[in-house]
């Protein structure tokens, strides 16, 4: 088998070496980041400083706003770079699309958006409160779907454009304690591709980021409410540091790549999940199909060990509830 399946591999990845694709630039362009605030939005809008580009960040906390505008600012290379900062909630579409109107005119033709705001709550779907359900769809899917439509008819008009939405590895696989957090990362992919499809002629880019767990204010967060189970699974893939993410993050959206991930665990992931979503050459799809069959042997692995954790956790609750 490996045998068979050995001269593609090589051959896709000399393809990949030898044939690169010209990459976008953002120098001079500007860059607009919904949750440029905090977290992997700030890692992002700092390296598009750094890259020259104009960036406005959005979020709805003004002190963090002015703290990270200041931050990002050290970052510039050039003096005629702007950077601005916007308080508003993605989830008030007329605000959202007023604001981007706004920017556009102080500071010029958006050619790069991001959507890195959203945030996560963990725990057993039964102990979700109503309002806490509501929060997560709002921010995480919402959000995401209002800042596409509003700027999806500018990015047409000019006929060009980058989407950058971040969704999650658990936009791919259900995880114990993220039954509500994973629903509307696993929408954001049909978002991501479907819109795809829709801006494809228009020379607009779509990239879904899924990051693994990230060092960031929205992790720790995150972290008060994980249930033992979602820590035991998760601690095995470590943490990332938001730069990292951003670095790549950026990196896939300039080259125009669909999925953007980090590390050998995403990788394999994001093979396995492949389904329909968009390929960047007929080599991408040479090295999914050579390994998707022997990839669900690894996830089928992974699966037995979530399990056995699981059961181990459920047993440990019931022999404490006996006591
Ligand atoms: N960190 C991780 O481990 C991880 C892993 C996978 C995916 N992600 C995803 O990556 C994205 C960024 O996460 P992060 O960890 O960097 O989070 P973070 O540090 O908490 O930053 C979140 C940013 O979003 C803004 N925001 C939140 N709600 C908003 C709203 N309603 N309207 C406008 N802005 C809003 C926040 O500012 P305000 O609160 O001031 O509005 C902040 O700027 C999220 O979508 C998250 O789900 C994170």
């Amino acid at each position: 088998m490996l045998v068979f399946i050995l001269p593609f591999i090589i051959i896709a990845i000399l393809a990949k070496v030898l044939l690169p694709k010209k990459k976008a630039s953002i120098k001079g362009k500007h860059v607009v980041i919904f949750g440029g605030s905090s977290g992997i939005g700030k890692a992002l809008a700092i390296l598009a400083a750094k890259e020259g580009a104009h960036v406005t960040i959005l979020a709805r906390n003004i002190d963090k706003l002015i703290e990270a505008k200041n931050e990002i600012k050290n970052y510039c290379t050039d003096e005629e770079q702007i950077i601005t900062k916007v308080s508003v909630d993605v989830v008030n579409y007329e605000a959202v699309e007023n604001n981007l109107g706004e920017v556009e005119e102080i500071v010029g033709p958006i050619y790069m958006l991001v959507n890195c705001a959203g945030m996560a709550i963990c725990g057993e779907i039964e102990n979700f409160t109503q309002q806490e359900i509501k929060n997560l769809v709002d921010v995480n899917l919402i959000g995401s779907v209002y800042s596409v439509k509003a700027i999806v008819p500018k990015f047409k008009k000019r006929r060009e454009g980058i989407i950058v939405l971040t969704a999650s590895q658990v936009a791919l696989m259900g995880m114990y304690g993220y039954s509500v957090y994973s629903s509307c990362k696993f929408a954001l992919r049909g978002l991501a591709e479907s819109v795809y499809m829709e801006v494809k002629p228009y020379n607009i880019s779509v990239t879904l980021a899924l990051p693994p767990d990230t060092d960031t204010p929205g992790f720790e967060t995150e972290n008060k409410t994980k249930p033992k189970e979602t820590r035991l699974l998760s601690e095995t893939g470590g943490l990332v540091k938001p730069e990292e993410v951003a670095k790549k993050m950026l990196n896939d959206a300039l080259n125009g790549t669909f999925f953007s991930y980090i590390g050998f665990e995403s990788f394999i992931l994001t093979t396995l999940c492949v389904g329909m979503s968009p390929f960047q050459s007929v080599f991408d799809v040479i090295i999914q199909s050579c390994l998707l069959g022997m990839l669900r042997i690894v996830g089928a692995f992974y699966t037995i060990h979530f399990n056995s954790v699981i059961k181990k956790c459920f047993k440990e609750k019931e022999a404490k509830k006996n006591k």
